[in-house]
């Protein structure tokens, strides 16, 4: 316990932990983008994809408990290292020439902060039903998400944050990498490629699902939950 302690207080304790739960973030919204391209086979697909993930309710219970602890554990470690690197340098520089940054790197705090918003409003929308879908149905993930995005301002929020989501996985995902010291420092951004491919696939392709919403892609279909009732 007490060396559990020492390594959560060491800065570098709280880069691992930004990082290891970084890596399960990746292989989460890798998965999750995958898995909405359900969406152009249809309402049917993706109600057997929502029943799929419920097939055991203690496993789901025990991954949403490892996703919730490794977003709050994320940006715990972010906050408190965003203090610590203030008050190490409370004055902030006269003159900041960085030889190697990038917008990525500038946007990954408030990027972040965006994140937490999406994420909870995304749950509230799209799992609870509690706001900004019209007539949602449990279990009917096809016509909640064509109904929920239809509305643009929604539509709008959900493109943006997927942007923000590119660049924080640009950025986070090179930056996992040095911390766990598998690359060197001082590298050109440009040279990233790996975290350059995984933040331009993640967010277009999560970006193509409220874009084809918006463009009208989706037509209407009858609920296959309201079917199987009947
Ligand atoms: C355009 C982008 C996105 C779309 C269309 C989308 C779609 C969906 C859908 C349809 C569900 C409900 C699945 C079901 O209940 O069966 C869902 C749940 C969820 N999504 Fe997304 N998603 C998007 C982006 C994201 C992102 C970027 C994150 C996180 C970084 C995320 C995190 C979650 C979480 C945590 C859940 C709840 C899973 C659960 O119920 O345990 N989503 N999403």
């Amino acid at each position: 316990m007490a060396y559990l302690s020492q390594f959560w207080d060491s800065t570098i304790g709280k880069k691992i932990v930004m990082a290891v739960t970084g890596i399960i973030g990746i292989g989460f919204v890798i998965g999750h983008m995958s898995g909405n391209f359900l969406m152009f086979k249809g309402a049917g697909a993706m109600h057997e994809y929502a029943l799929l993930l419920r097939t055991s309710m203690p496993v789901l219970y025990a991954v949403r408990a490892v996703l919730v602890l490794a977003v709050i554990l994320h940006a715990l470690a972010a906050y408190q290292l965003t203090m610590r690197s203030r008050a190490a340098r409370p004055e902030g520089y006269v003159k900041l020439e960085p030889q190697v940054t990038t917008l990525a790197a500038r946007t990954i705090r408030w990027g972040g902060v965006l994140l937490l918003v999406f994420i909870v409003f995304h749950i509230l929308q799209i799992t609870l039903g509690w706001v900004g879908v019209p007539d949602f149905v449990h279990l009917d993930p096809y016509n909640n998400l064509r109904n929920g995005l239809r509305n643009p301002l929604i539509a709008g929020f959900y493109i943006l944050a997927m942007a923000a989501l590119g660049l924080h996985l640009y950025h986070g995902s090179w930056a996992v990498v040095r911390t766990l010291g598998v690359a060197r420092s001082a590298q050109h951004p440009l040279k990233r490629r790996v975290a350059l491919a995984i933040a331009v696939v993640v967010a277009v392709g999560f970006a193509t699902i409220p874009i084809a919403v918006l463009a009208g892609a989706f037509p209407e279909e009858p609920s296959p939950v309201t079917a199987e009732a009947h």
